[in-house]
């Protein structure tokens, strides 16, 4: 990708991680708004702090943290424990904090070194779809974005794939199956959605909401879409799963404010801890 970075630049700070590690997962997550607690119920960590590592980019927003965490998941089913050590990404890079979008989709490039073939990415979103309702937990199977900027502009990395590649398939749909199951056997079920991204900070006006909704859109965030881009070069699975923390702006006549976000994420925290688990052991 990339204007700014090379493929050394990226092997750099894989190396750095893969020297901490004591294993190398195929698995990764990466933490939305609010969510963040997943990564403290993790099983013998090791963190590794994003500012040690070379070249990595570094968070700004104040309650998402900037760690990457190693550590099993353990699933309780009360028969059979099952484990699975996973690398955990708590805190992201938004274009919004100033980044460019290569910088917020630099992650997804290392983690293909470290050998991660699948990430569940987990994001707070607006509801734009009408049935979905705070409170909602979200597979994403596609997404829109109007914003300009691509992660892979620039000099194309062949060793992360071709210069033009698909992302048709980048959604997969054996993770969603998985995930569904597995939020079945808990009780609950996932709804789907089409993720459309805004750059930010600023929220949505009602007239974007309603253009959004107009072009196909269920939901809208401020991230995810570069870190998916990403992925699909690499090859890499995505499972996405969204938490609804507030309807968009002009659905209902409230104000929409971080601190609702942040407080949504939190609340439901405890739901999605259980589907990861379950998901994580599953895929
Ligand atoms: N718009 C954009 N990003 C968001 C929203 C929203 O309404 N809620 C959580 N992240």
């Amino acid at each position: 990708m990339s204007v700014k970075y090379k493929y050394e630049d990226y092997m750099k700070s894989a190396d750095y991680i893969k020297e901490r590690l004591p294993e190398l997962p195929d698995t990764a997550i990466i933490l939305g708004s609010g969510l963040g607690g997943y990564a403290d119920s993790l099983v013998n960590p090791v963190v590794i702090k994003y500012e040690d590592i070379p070249n990595f980019p570094k968070s700004t927003v104040s309650n998402h943290k900037g760690e990457l965490v190693f550590g099993g998941v353990i699933n309780n089913d009360g028969e059979n424990d099952d484990f699975k050590s996973v690398l955990v990404m708590n805190g992201r890079f938004h274009f919004y904090e100033g980044y460019e979008m290569e910088d917020t989709a630099y992650p997804i490039g290392v983690f293909y070194l470290l050998g991660i073939r699948k990430i569940i990415i987990t994001n707070a979103v607006g509801g734009i779809n009408l049935t979905f309702h705070p409170g909602d937990l979200v597979c994403v199977y596609d997404h829109i974005k109007l914003a300009p900027e691509s992660p892979v502009r620039g000099a194309n990395i062949s060793e992360f794939g071709a210069r033009f590649f698909d992302m048709q398939s980048v959604y997969s749909k054996d993770l969603i199956e998985k995930a569904k199951e597995c939020a079945l056997s808990l009780g609950f079920s996932l709804k789907d959605g089409v993720y459309a991204y805004m750059s930010g900070p600023q929220y949505e006006t009602p007239a974007e909401i309603r253009m959004l909704r107009t072009v196909g859109a269920d939901l809208v965030g401020m991230s995810t879409v570069a870190e998916v881009i990403q992925a699909a070069q690499c090859g890499i699975k995505v499972l996405c799963l969204s938490c609804v923390t507030n309807y968009a702006a002009g659905v209902t006549s409230e104000p929409l404010s971080h601190g609702e976000v942040v407080r949504v994420g939190e609340e439901i925290s405890w739901k999605f801890k259980k589907l990861v688990d379950k998901i994580v052991i599953k895929i």
